[in-house]
């Protein structure tokens, strides 16, 4: 089957894999131990069939969506992943490009190939850094202080890797390639170029965050109604219910099934994000229906980047808009504030 030109970002995944060394492929599908919890995140969606309202004016479909208080052309951000240097040279400056010429959002990652600054310089939507922190402070804190200092809006602290899921599909080939360093990081003494295998965040390192920094702080990887009740209680701004792309703990549960709980307890205190196995524009639809703000991609603006670099990526975000400001309409939801849990029914959970 002819997967060119792609139409959808299965299409992009498909293509994929021959624009990259195959480490890199390894790395950036692997699912942590035997997939499970990758392979559910899929399913689930799956399993929430729509109910769609027929008859409405849908005429005119309006998917402008607002994120801690910035402005985006439809809900959805580009996760923090890396190495996008290897996909393509620009690395993180091209997804920084596409995700302004789309009218979205990105987190960048801390350990990103190119700096925040040059990621800044050409990011013209919000622009969020996630973190890891490193063993000392102060080296987080001036992370932090750059962050600020190149107009990012906010910080997303990673809550789900205090150690590194097993990705064993990756662990085999991860020496056969050449690995582009993380420039944010670029001079650091080698024993701490890696962030990466930093120090392990506690609830503690995020009080500490919030009183080092006027920035919102969102907190991702939560994945229970318990952690939200105490990320909010800290006062973070935003919540993003994620299992990492199931490259964490395995057999954790799948995102979306995890959000419902999560937006009943947060009670619009703080914004919520999910990400996971968003591949199409009906599940965003169905991630609003159940109480998102907006969903966060992560592996298909790789394939994008790797298919077609900057352009690549800017296909992928233009997709997945078109294919939900068309579920919207034939949803009969033609604004975001249309779309809430009556669109959805949950079927019981099973295979
Ligand atoms: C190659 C790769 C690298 C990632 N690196 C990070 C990271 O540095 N920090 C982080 O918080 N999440 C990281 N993630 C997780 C993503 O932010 C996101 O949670 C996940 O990819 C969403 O699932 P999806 O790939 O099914 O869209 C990474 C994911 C992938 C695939």
């Amino acid at each position: 089957m002819s997967r060119e030109p792609p139409l959808n970002l299965a299409d992009y995944e498909a293509l994929a894999p021959a624009h990259m060394h195959p480490a890199v492929w390894d790395f950036i599908s692997a699912g942590a131990d035997d997939g499970v919890t990758m392979t559910q995140n899929r399913r689930a969606f799956e399993r929430i069939a729509l109910r769609p309202r027929v008859l409405a004016d849908v005429g005119r479909i309006d998917t402008r969506a607002i994120v801690l208080g910035a402005a985006i052309s439809s809900p959805i951000l580009i996760a923090p992943t890396g190495p996008h240097a290897a996909l393509c040279p620009e690395g993180e400056v091209a997804t920084a490009e596409a995700a302004g010429k789309s009218g979205l959002g990105m987190v960048a990652n801390s350990g990103s190939n190119r700096t925040i600054e040059d990621i800044a310089a050409v990011a013209t939507g919000p622009l969020w850094l996630q973190l890891y922190l490193f063993p000392e402070r102060e080296r987080t804190h001036a992370l932090v202080r750059r962050a600020e200092a190149a107009g990012c809006g906010a910080l997303v602290l990673t809550a789900d890797s205090p150690r590194f899921g097993r990705k064993e599909q990756s662990l085999r080939t991860e020496n056969e390639f050449d690995w582009p360093e993380a420039g944010n990081l670029a001079g650091l003494p080698p024993a701490t170029k890696r962030p990466i295998r930093g120090a392990p965040a506690t609830w503690e390192d995020l009080d500490w965050l919030r009183d080092v920094t006027r920035l919102p702080i969102v907190l991702k990887g939560v994945l229970t109604a318990e952690d939200a009740a105490m990320a909010v209680d800290r006062q973070v701004a935003g919540i993003v219910v994620s299992n990492h792309g199931g490259r964490q703990l395995d057999g954790a549960i799948a995102s979306i099934e995890a959000l419902p709980e999560i937006v009943a307890e947060v009670g619009g205190r703080a914004e919520i994000y999910l990400d996971g196995g968003i591949r199409r524009g009906t599940d965003v639809l169905k991630a609003l229906a159940l109480g998102a703000r907006a969903v966060m991609i992560g592996r298909p603006v790789l394939w994008g980047l790797a298919v077609g670099a900057g352009a690549g990526a800017l296909d992928v975000l233009e997709m997945l808009k078109r294919e939900l400001e068309l579920a919207m309409a034939l949803a009969g939801r033609p604004r975001l504030a249309d779309i809430d849990a009556s669109l959805v029914r949950t079927a019981p959970i099973q295979g």
